[in-house]
């Protein structure tokens, strides 16, 4: 059978199409805007900024801190370009932080001692919708989440982006449902993309680590600096993933991916975050969970 199973398909529902086509025709002033900032509120109580791209409110989130030239900023190196460069455009100084390997979330306890005199912002990026300990970085500075990718998570029963001073998302069809395999190596990790990708499945890689890029470089960092990040970053394998994805679709991805490591001693992470919001039905979130845990096939959940 010819099959091409893409990343990812936005599911349109009926309603949505109706939503979408007027937020399309309206303009961010409008009453379309009042009414998402609105219920965006009412539901969080919280204000709310709606904004043209998650880049964006990064920028504004480095304006409101007040974040000036010289002074620190600690995040994750394992990231999006923008987490970093909204800060950069401040002239601010990017201290990148350690990620820790079973969550590629930044790894708190090496946040602590990073802090120094000019440190202003810690901006955790909460990858794949899991939050890295955030009491552990509750100091005296301004914690921005980067959230984009835990619409629906929570902490400690907190929402996402409200466990800090200010947080944002976005609504991109990638981030809403996110899976995550670690690899033993980066050959291994080659070896399952070219293969998933002759068989019609689009896995993809996801962040290249900011602190070895030419940008990372030039500010004085070197190959070496953050080792888990360098080595996550080659060896992070993203499955494809949607919202009312069929069953049979769903088995093709799984079959395929279990049978190409079927022989591999390794260990897999797969994140599927937002659970509540999933539209699928209990035996796939179950499929799923029989290969959530580190290790063999294992179920963790019934
Ligand atoms: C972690 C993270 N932060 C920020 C952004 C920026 O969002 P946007 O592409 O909407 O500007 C992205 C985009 O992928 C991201 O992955």
């Amino acid at each position: 059978m010819d099959i091409k199973i893409p990343f990812s398909i936005p599911s349109v529902t009926a309603s949505e199409k109706e939503y979408v086509s007027l937020a399309s025709t309206t303009l961010l002033s409008s009453a379309w805007y009042k009414e998402v900032g609105r219920l965006c509120e009412e539901g969080h109580g919280i204000m709310v900024f709606l904004t043209s791209s998650g880049t964006y409110a990064l920028e504004i989130a480095a304006m409101l801190v007040g974040i000036s030239a010289g002074e620190e900023v600690i995040l994750p190196s394992y990231t999006f370009t923008s987490t970093a460069s909204a800060f950069l455009l401040r002239n601010a100084e990017l201290q990148f932080c350690e990620i820790n390997p079973y969550s590629s979330n930044m790894n708190p306890t090496s946040a602590p001692s990073m802090l120094i005199k000019k440190t202003k912002v810690i901006v955790p990026v909460h990858y794949a919708g899991v939050h890295c300990n955030m009491n552990a970085l509750a100091f005296n500075y301004a914690i921005v989440e980067d959230a984009v990718q835990a619409v629906g998570s929570a902490y400690n029963e907190n929402p996402a982006g409200e466990v800090g001073d200010m947080g944002f998302f976005f609504m991109l069809i990638i981030t809403l449902i996110c899976t995550m395999i670690v690899l033993p190596s980066v050959q291994k990790r080659g070896d399952l993309l070219v293969q998933l990708n002759q068989r019609g499945i689009q896995a993809t890689f996801h962040y290249i680590a900011i602190h070895i890029s030419p940008l990372g470089q030039a500010l004085g960092y070197k190959p070496g600096d953050l080792p888990i990040t360098e080595e996550y970053s080659v060896r992070l394998l993203r499955l494809p993933l949607w919202a009312d994805m069929s069953d049979e679709l769903t088995q093709i991805v799984i079959e395929n991916f279990k049978h190409i490591c079927a022989e591999w001693e390794c260990h897999y992470h797969i994140f599927v975050n937002n659970k509540n919001n999933l539209l699928w039905n209990d035996n796939i979130i179950y499929e799923y969970d029989i290969f959530l845990v580190s290790g063999k096939w294992q179920k963790i959940h019934k």
